[in-house]
C-alpha cells in the first residue's frame, strides 16, 4: 500500500513538472512573438556594450517590445530559461526565475521610463564633432537617452546614416530637426539673428510636450555617465529653472566683467555650452526685465531683448541668457565648473579647484581646440574617443595610449595638469564594465 501511495506520488509529481515546462515555453514563445520577430539582439555580438544596452533597458522596460525589436530579453540572451533555481544561476546574472519574471513582464512594462533628452544644434562642419559627443553620451549613460539634433538641411542625411548605425545599441533615440524658428514672426528673427546661434533660446518652445531637456555645444565630452549630471534637475529649488557653469573661475581673466556691455549674471558670467533647462518652469515663468515694468514671459521676451542690446552683444544668445538671469538671479542653478571644463580653466594655471580633486566630469573644447594644436591636452581627449568605436571592445584600451598622448602635453599649462582630464574618465570606464559583468 504505501509502495503503491510513493508510485502516485511520483506520478503527480511528475505531472506537475511537465506542466510547469510547458507554461514556461508557452510564456516564452508567447514573447518571442510579441518582440516583433525576435531575432537574437545584435547588441549580444557588440560585445562590450551589450551590458550598457542591458542594463538600460531592464532599468526601463522602455516603450514595450515595438520600441526594441529584437529584444532584450536577459532571459534569451543567456540562454537561462530553465528551472534554474536562483542559488543555481551564475552570480552575474541577475537571480530572477525566467517563469516569474515573464509572468509579470507585462506589467512591468506599462511604467513609463524617465528618458534624459539631450539637444544639440549643428551647423557648418561640426558633424565629426557632433558624433563623438553623442558618442561619449552613450558609452557612459545608464537610463535611455532621446536626442533632439538640430542640423542645416545638408547635414541631416549623414546623421541618419551614422546614427541609424548604432541603432543596435538599443539605448537611445534620436529626432532630426532642421533649423527652426517659433512660426509667429520666424522672418524676423531669421532676419535678426544667425539662425544657428540662437536656435538654442527657442527650444522650450519648440519642444512643447517636453518637461526637461539637456543642452550641450557640439564641443561637448561627456566624461561620466548623463545620468549625473541630468540628476542636478532634481536639486532645483522652486524658484529655479535652468542651470549652468560660471564663465570663469577667476575674475581677472573674465571676459564680461572686463569688456560687457550690458548686464550678466554674477560676478563673471554663465557659460551656455552646458545647459540644464526645466522647460515646463521656463514655459510659466513671468520674467523681471528692464524693458517693461511688467513681467515676460520666455516667448515674449526675447525679442525686445534683442532688440535693446543687439549693438552690445558679442557672444550672441550666451549674452541674452547672462542679461536674463541677471534680471532674474533666483531662478538660476549654478553648477561647478567640472561639468563644463574649458581651456579658460587651465591655459594660465590651474583655477577649477573641484575638477583638480574630482577630476573632470564635462569636457568642453571650445575655440576650435580639438581641431588645432593650442591645447594638445584637449585634443588628445577628443581624438581617444573620437577612435573608439562600439564594435570593437576597445573603450578600455583607450586609455593607456590616451595617458601616454597626454604625457606628451606637459610644456603646456592644461598637459601640467593632465591627471585631472582622464581620472573622472578611468572611473567611469571602471563603472561601465562593473555594470556588464559578462564583459570581465
Ligand atoms: C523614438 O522616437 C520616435 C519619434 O521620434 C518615436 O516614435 C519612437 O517611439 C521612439 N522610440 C523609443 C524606443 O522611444
Ligand atoms: C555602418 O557600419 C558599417 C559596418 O561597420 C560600415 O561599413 C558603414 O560604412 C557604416 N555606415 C555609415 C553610414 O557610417
Ligand atoms: C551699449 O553700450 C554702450 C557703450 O558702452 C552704452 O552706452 C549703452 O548704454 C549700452 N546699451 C545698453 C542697452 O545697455
Ligand atoms: C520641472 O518642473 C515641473 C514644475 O515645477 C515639475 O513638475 C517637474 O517634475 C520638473 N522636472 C524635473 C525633471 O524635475
Ligand atoms: C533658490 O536658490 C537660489 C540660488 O541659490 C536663491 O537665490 C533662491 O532664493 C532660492 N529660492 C528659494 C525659494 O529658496
Ligand atoms: C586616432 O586615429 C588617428 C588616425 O586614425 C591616429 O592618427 C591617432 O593617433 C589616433 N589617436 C589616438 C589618441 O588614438
Amino acid at each position: 500500500m504505501r509502495r503503491y501511495l510513493r508510485v502516485v506520488v511520483l506520478c503527480v509529481a511528475c505531472g506537475f513538472c511537465s506542466l510547469l515546462y510547458a507554461f514556461s515555453q508557452l510564456a516564452v514563445s508567447l514573447e518571442e512573438g510579441a518582440g516583433g520577430g525576435g531575432g537574437k539582439p545584435q547588441a549580444a555580438v557588440a560585445s562590450w556594450l551589450a551590458g550598457g544596452g542591458r542594463g538600460a533597458v531592464r532599468g526601463a522596460g522602455v516603450a514595450g517590445p515595438a520600441a526594441h525589436p529584437g529584444g532584450s530579453d536577459r532571459c534569451k540572451d543567456f540562454s537561462l530559461c530553465y528551472w534554474n533555481p536562483y542559488w543555481m544561476l551564475p552570480s552575474d546574472v541577475c537571480g530572477m526565475n525566467c517563469f516569474w519574471e515573464a509572468a509579470f513582464r507585462y506589467s512591468l512594462k506599462i511604467q513609463p521610463v524617465e528618458k534624459m533628452h539631450l539637444a544639440v544644434v549643428a551647423c557648418g562642419e561640426r558633424l565629426e564633432e557632433t558624433m563623438t559627443m553623442l558618442k561619449s553620451a552613450i558609452i557612459f549613460s545608464i537610463k535611455p537617452l532621446q536626442f533632439h539634433i538640430f542640423a542645416e538641411d545638408q547635414l541631416h542625411h549623414s546623421f541618419k546614416g551614422r546614427l541609424d548605425n548604432w541603432s543596435f545599441l538599443q539605448t537611445f533615440n534620436y529626432t532630426l530637426y532642421p533649423i527652426t524658428f517659433p512660426s509667429e514672426n520666424a522672418a524676423e528673427w531669421k532676419k535678426l539673428f544667425k539662425p544657428c546661434a540662437s536656435q538654442r533660446l527657442f527650444l522650450p518652445l519648440i519642444l512643447k510636450e517636453i518637461d526637461s531637456l539637456l543642452y550641450v555645444d557640439t564641443d561637448i565630452l561627456f566624461l561620466r555617465p548623463v545620468d549625473d549630471i541630468w540628476s542636478l534637475l532634481k536639486k532645483f529649488n522652486s524658484t529655479q529653472i535652468a542651470a549652468m557653469a560660471p564663465e570663469h573661475e577667476e575674475p581677472r581673466i573674465g571676459w564680461y566683467n572686463r569688456f560687457a556691455r550690458h548686464p550678466y549674471y554674477g560676478k563673471t558670467g554663465v557659460n551656455s555650452g552646458v545647459m540644464l533647462m526645466n522647460m515646463t518652469r521656463m514655459r510659466r515663468k513671468y520674467f523681471k526685465n528692464d524693458m517693461t515694468t511688467v513681467r515676460l514671459q520666455w516667448g515674449d521676451i526675447l525679442m525686445p531683448l534683442l532688440k535693446k542690446y543687439k549693438l552690445n552683444i558679442t557672444w550672441g544668445d550666451q549674452d541674452l541668457l547672462n542679461i536674463m538671469f541677471f534680471h532674474n538671479p533666483e531662478s538660476l542653478f549654478v553648477f561647478p565648473c567640472q561639468w563644463n571644463y574649458r581651456p579658460d580653466h587651465c591655459i594660465y594655471g590651474s583655477n577649477c579647484q573641484e575638477a583638480e580633486e574630482e577630476g573632470i566630469f564635462i569636457l568642453h573644447g571650445n575655440r576650435g581646440v580639438y581641431h588645432d594644436d593650442k591645447q594638445p591636452a584637449f585634443r588628445a581627449v577628443y581624438e581617444a574617443l573620437r577612435n573608439c568605436s562600439f564594435e570593437d571592445d576597445n573603450i578600455r584600451s583607450l586609455l593607456k595610449p590616451l595617458e601616454l598622448e597626454l604625457q606628451k602635453t606637459v610644456h603646456t599649462y592644461c598637459g601640467k595638469i593632465y591627471k585631472i582630464f582622464i581620472k573622472q574618465l578611468a572611473k567611469s570606464v571602471r563603472d561601465r564594465y562593473a555594470r556588464s559583468p559578462k564583459e570581465k
